[in-house]
């Protein structure tokens, strides 16, 4: 993201657990909202302070000038994070960040915000440490994951923002066949898609920045003219998202309509399709496979193990996919010893709670001959201990 972020000419300061730190003028932080494919939500530092008590995160909530970005009329709410916090009770800390911002309107305006949980105006958000409290003014509203195009989902959707992510991992470019053999709802073809057409992620929704005293229209306004102006719905791209389940295809090609890329689809350069992963042919002669294959009970057929059907797909992607690189997020971590393939490497990463690896795999020529030949090497070691058996 730290990246991601300098690209779009933030200055980035080191990334910290799960975050990057950046300083700019508002309207960089608009353009990361509208561009950032990685965050989850870019937030506004306005205060932060050493604390010890809740009376010291109230008196440092009570000096910042929280007029200046709204009005009592509009709705709040007020969420606090902590990382090895003194305090007992964040309940209590949140309660008193709250009562300090309404008392500061109150005493300044005779009328005080009220508290909206589920759709507010403003979001709040104060993160503590052992020592020190930051509060932040959230920018961006509902989490950036959500593009707007999403109406239904599969089973087990990835989150956009991590779809987008393991693209970017995988150092996938337009340039290069992409093949998402389990592609459920088309995530990670929709979001590779967006990428080789410069579609901006945000192009579609609003965000929480729109409604804060400091909202520039002019500067947003031309902002997204510019993201809207470099969107080419004709550029050369070949994508191919593949699922077992015909239903799961519909709903995958409907979300990439709703994502504008009605064009790609009439074109054929972003194809969604039927097929069983453990007889899919390859797409080209080189290229990427970006997929998170089923777990537990969603193989298909219900009653095959996922543990067999990935040996399966294993055995397909050896036979007829030598040139290509595959990257399979997958939770479970003895996926490169069900497939009989050594991975060059693998990144843990979280999808939502769940801990999970990206693991990569180079399908080289004559793959398939040098497993076999090694699982017969490993059965002459069992058989006999100099191997003169095999
Ligand atoms: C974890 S989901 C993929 C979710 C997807 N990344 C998304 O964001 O919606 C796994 C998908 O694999 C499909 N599937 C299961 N067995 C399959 C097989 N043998 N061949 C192809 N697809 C299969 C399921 O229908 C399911 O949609």
């Amino acid at each position: 993201m730290a990246q991601e972020l300098r690209a779009l000419g933030a200055k980035t300061h080191s990334p910290v657990a799960g975050g990057a730190h950046f300083s700019g003028t508002l309207t960089s932080a608009y353009a990361a909202n509208l561009h950032s494919r990685i965050a989850s939500r870019i937030l506004w530092r306005v205060a932060e302070g050493n604390y010890r008590s809740e009376a010291d995160l109230y008196d440092l909530a009570r000096a910042t000038v929280w007029e200046r970005e709204f009005s009592p009329d509009q709705t709040l709410r007020v969420d606090v994070t902590a990382h090895r916090s003194p305090l007992r009770s964040l309940q209590f800390a949140t309660l008193r960040i709250k009562d300090a911002i309404v008392d500061r309107a109150r005493d300044r305006s005779g009328s005080r915000p009220s508290i909206e949980r589920t759709r507010p105006d403003v979001q709040v958000l104060a993160h503590l440490d052992e020592r020190a409290a930051q509060l932040y003014i959230d920018l961006s509203g509902e989490a950036l994951f959500k593009r707007g195009w999403r109406a239904e989902k599969g089973e087990a959707p990835l989150k956009e923002n991590l779809a987008a992510g393991l693209l970017m991992l995988s150092g996938w470019t337009p340039q290069q066949a992409l093949l998402d053999p389990f592609c459920g709802s088309g995530t990670i073809l929709i979001e590779a898609a967006c990428m080789a057409t410069s579609r901006a992620p945000g192009l579609q929704r609003h965000f929480a920045f729109e409604k804060l005293r400091s909202f520039d229209r002019v500067a947003w306004t031309s902002l997204r003219q510019k993201a809207q102006a470099v969107v080419d719905d004709r550029a050369k791209m070949q994508l191919v998202g593949r699922d077992i389940s015909t239903r799961v295809i519909d709903l995958a090609i409907s979300n990439a309509r709703r994502a504008g890329l009605g064009t790609a689809l009439q074109l054929r350069s972003l194809v969604f399709e039927a097929c069983d992963a453990r007889t899919g042919e390859p797409t080209a002669d080189q290229g990427m496979i970006v997929t998170n294959p089923p777990y537990g009970e969603q193989s298909s057929p219900k009653s095959a193990s996922v543990g067999s059907m990935m040996a399966d797909v294993a055995g397909q992607l050896k036979r007829k996919f030598p040139g290509w690189q595959a990257w399979l997020l997958s939770a479970d971590r003895g996926l490169p010893q069900q497939m009989r393939l050594r991975e060059s490497s693998k990144t843990v990463l979280f999808n939502g709670p769940l801990e999970c690896r990206l693991f990569r795999f180079d399908m080289v020529a004559g793959s398939m001959r040098r497993q076999s030949a090694k699982d017969r090497d490993a059965v002459g070691q069992k058989l006999g201990k100099n191997g003169d058996q095999q």
